[in-house]
């Protein structure tokens, strides 16, 4: 039994000196508070490597991970804050890190080919960027990401706003969906499977959360608590039920605020973050997974003593910028085609048009946005910074798609939480067979920056490209 949260570390000493500064004061809303962030720097060593985890406590199952970690370790630090990560790559590949849903610094976005060079066997690279926005983030593999993160190269970043929540209250639940044998190693027959590639994905058949079996997840006595989701999975939309008698609202998405809500299903697709928030945990029971239309129980809550802290906190409504003037905005169009039951009979591959199923078997590749196949090498549009971009996808293919985009967050109506849409500012966003969404962000962040479906196989086979951003 584990439960992963941020780290004690020096916020504490910035949130006693502000107690004692005024008993009274923590009590009015905290976001009106003067900001006063005192950029710190953050160091964390990671070393990727061969190791054994017991997702069931007891039978040893090998995978790669992140300083021997499943997930990889809580990475915190606070907004304003210098991140460094010290990586070393003890496996027996090449491999790199993304820093998913930070507006990142291009040459640290950690894209092999594209933004670094992939980091080799015995290598190390040093990650150090600024941490722009507060909430919820993830880190993981961008090299063969496939096989990378289906054997464990993941962990959750939080950054922390100037006045955090008390460790206790703030929780992060990172779900994943493996692909085990009856020995609960990892099923390596099946990665690489094409047929996975041209259907929905890797999908696993073992549920862990925080690298567990139905574990228990301990949470104060009483009192507020937020719950940051993270979904880690290859390709499974996760959705989650909590069973309590209490109110559970959608606080933030993809690390960004949004105004709160009572959801009528929290949809959390692959690289999608959902932060929870409940006035009262002392209801909470268990979390459960229905996406297949019927209850898993996830995980199981335990409360803790009942002297908890009870300092009140308050969250931020407001997300990273505005929906923008949408006027003079670039139109990028993609129509997303490809896959098993689609309607694409070939594309263009390296120059060449060449039918769909010579694709396939002879490259590995299946999906395609404008009728061209995706990589590294696909130019999708060059804005200029200070853009405005309308983004217009289509999912021309009979499979949902959980479409990223990388260093800039994008307005699109978000219909993940019920019948209704919600314009939301998000990192990624899953979309139906069929639905067509337009995605406005303002591209204020140069260099290049990938645009792909977060069902990995999907992406491995062809359903990426790049939209650069110019100075
Ligand atoms: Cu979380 Cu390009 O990925
Ligand atoms: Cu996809």
């Amino acid at each position: 039994m584990k439960h992963y949260r941020p780290s004690e570390d020096i916020h504490m000493t910035s949130r006693r000196t502000f107690l004692k500064s005024s008993a009274a004061t923590a009590l009015l809303s905290l976001t009106s508070f003067p900001a006063k962030p005192q950029e710190k720097q953050r160091t964390y060593s990671l070393v990727a490597r061969e190791a054994a985890h017991a997702f069931d406590g007891a039978t040893k199952s090998n995978l790669w991970l992140y300083n021997r970690r499943c997930p990889g370790p809580t990475i915190s630090a606070k907004q304003g804050d210098t991140l460094t990560i010290n990586f070393r790559n003890y496996l027996k590949e090449p491999t790199t890190i993304h820093w998913h849903g930070i507006r990142n610094l291009n040459s640290m976005d950690g894209v092999p080919d594209l933004t670094q060079p992939p980091i080799e066997p015995g290598e190390s690279f040093v990650y150090q960027f600024p941490l722009r926005d507060a909430g919820t983030f993830w880190y993981h593999a961008h090299n063969k990401a496939w096989e990378q993160v289906a054997r464990g190269l993941y962990g959750p970043l939080i950054v922390q706003p100037s006045i955090p929540a008390p460790m206790n209250r703030d929780i992060a639940i990172v779900a994943d969906d493996w692909l085990l044998s009856e020995d609960l190693q990892i099923h390596e027959n099946t990665l690489g499977n094409l047929h996975d590639w041209s259907h929905a994905g890797r999908l696993g058949n073992s549920l862990t959360i925080n690298g567990r079996f139905l574990p228990k997840i301990k949470i104060p006595h009483s009192g507020p608590t937020r719950l940051r989701m993270i979904n880690a999975a290859n390709a499974r939309p996760f959705v989650f039920k909590i069973k309590g008698d209490t109110e559970i609202k959608i606080i933030a998405v993809d690390g960004s605020p949004c105004s709160h809500f009572v959801p009528e299903k929290i949809t959390v697709g692959p690289g999608q973050r959902v932060d929870l928030f409940t006035e009262d945990c002392s209801k909470l029971e268990e979390l459960q997974e229905v996406s297949t239309g019927q209850a898993y129980v996830a995980a199981k809550f335990i409360r803790g003593p009942a002297n908890a802290d009870n300092r009140k906190w308050s969250q931020s409504e407001t997300p990273y910028y505005s929906f923008p003037n949408i006027k003079d905005a670039k139109l990028i169009s993609i129509r997303m085609q490809g896959g098993a039951m689609g309607n694409l009979g070939s594309a263009e591959f390296a120059g060449q048009i060449i039918p769909l199923r010579e694709l396939a078997m002879k490259e590995s590749k299946l999906w395609a946005f404008n009728g061209k196949i995706g990589g590294y090498t696909l130019n999708l549009a060059e804005v200029s910074v200070g853009d405005t971009v309308k983004l217009d996808v289509w999912n021309d293919s009979a499979w949902p798609h959980a479409m990223h985009l990388h260093g800039h967050h994008f307005w699109v109506d978000s219909k993940e939480f019920g019948l209704t849409a919600r314009q939301m500012l998000r990192d990624t966003y899953l979309m139906q067979p069929g639905e067509r969404a337009t995605l406005v962000f303002i591209a204020d962040n140069p260099g290049q920056w990938l645009f792909h479906c977060h069902m990995l196989e999907h992406h491995a086979a062809g359903m990426g490209g790049v939209i650069s951003v110019r100075i």
